[in-house]
């Protein structure tokens, strides 16, 4: 396949559904390079719950309208067999990837990390831009570039959030008025958290600001060290919190450094 690229290219990977989050990836993007691809894929692999992946938010025209208004210079909207041509080898995402979301999403990021390594090798791109939303997806891609020695540079771009707080994901439109109200207590935790004076006061503010969200079914609220993904401690420079949870059957996830904690501090 020639996508017909001027290189250095920076790389958007989406699943479509895009937002003013993926905008803003977008217009990152262009900073680094003027060719800007954006792929819009809905990966299977990375797809634990059938249902989940067959009623995962499609809009693509709307999608071309709005990564073009951002400033991408090439939409590419991959069929299956172009991505995967063979039975694809699974990258293991390893110990981490079994860990928070790998808990619950199990080969979850084994088949995030299949496919983003399936586009790096079709577009070799010099960037890849990732929201800091899907915090340990980051991480594992990071991991990932480095343990492969690949030439990409990933780029983070901090989390748009709506005006409530909520953190923009494809998944918000499922949610009803009363629903995004609720889902916007996540970012109230996270906040009370960052506010407390030590990890443990924290670790309280965190759980009781969970677990006052309404009709919220939570999966994990913690405190990691953002640099290793191990549970923080007393010793943690870069204290960093992670929630995730469901309403109604949708799933919500968010994080946030806790710069006042730590040891760097
Ligand atoms: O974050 C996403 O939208 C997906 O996990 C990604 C990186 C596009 C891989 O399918």
């Amino acid at each position: 396949m020639d996508l017909a690229l001027k290189h250095p290219v920076a790389l958007v990977p989406t699943m479509g559904a895009l937002h003013a989050g993926h905008a803003s990836l977008i217009e990152i993007a262009r900073k680094f390079s003027p060719e800007v691809v954006v792929s819009i894929f809905v990966n299977p692999l990375q797809f634990e719950n059938p249902n989940d992946f067959s009623t995962y938010p499609k809009s693509v025209d709307a999608d071309v309208a709005l990564a073009t208004a951002s400033g991408a210079t090439k939409i590419w909207v991959p069929t299956f067999d172009e991505i995967y041509p063979s039975d694809p080898v699974l990258i293991s995402s390893g110990e981490i990837g079994n860990l928070f979301e790998g808990v619950h999403r199990f080969g979850h990021f084994d088949g995030m990390l299949t496919v983003v390594k399936r586009f790096f090798d079709l577009v070799t791109p010099k960037y890849a831009i990732f929201g800091e939303k899907d915090f340990q997806q980051l991480f594992l891609i990071k991991k990932m570039v480095a343990q492969m020695k690949l030439p990409i540079e990933i780029i983070s771009a901090p989390t748009i959030r709506e005006a409530s707080g909520l953190a923009m994901s494809s998944r918000n439109q499922k949610l009803s008025t009363t629903e995004r109200e609720s889902a916007a207590g996540i970012y109230l935790a996270l906040n009370s958290a960052k506010a407390a004076s030590d990890l443990k006061s924290a670790r309280i503010e965190l759980s009781n600001g969970v677990q006052a969200i309404p009709n919220f079914l939570q999966d994990y609220a913690e405190i990691i060290d953002a640099d290793t993904f191990a549970i923080a401690d007393d010793s943690t420079e870069n204290c960093h919190a992670i929630v995730a949870g469901w309403i109604n059957g949708i799933r919500l996830i968010d994080n946030m450094a806790m710069s006042n904690l730590g040891n760097s501090k």
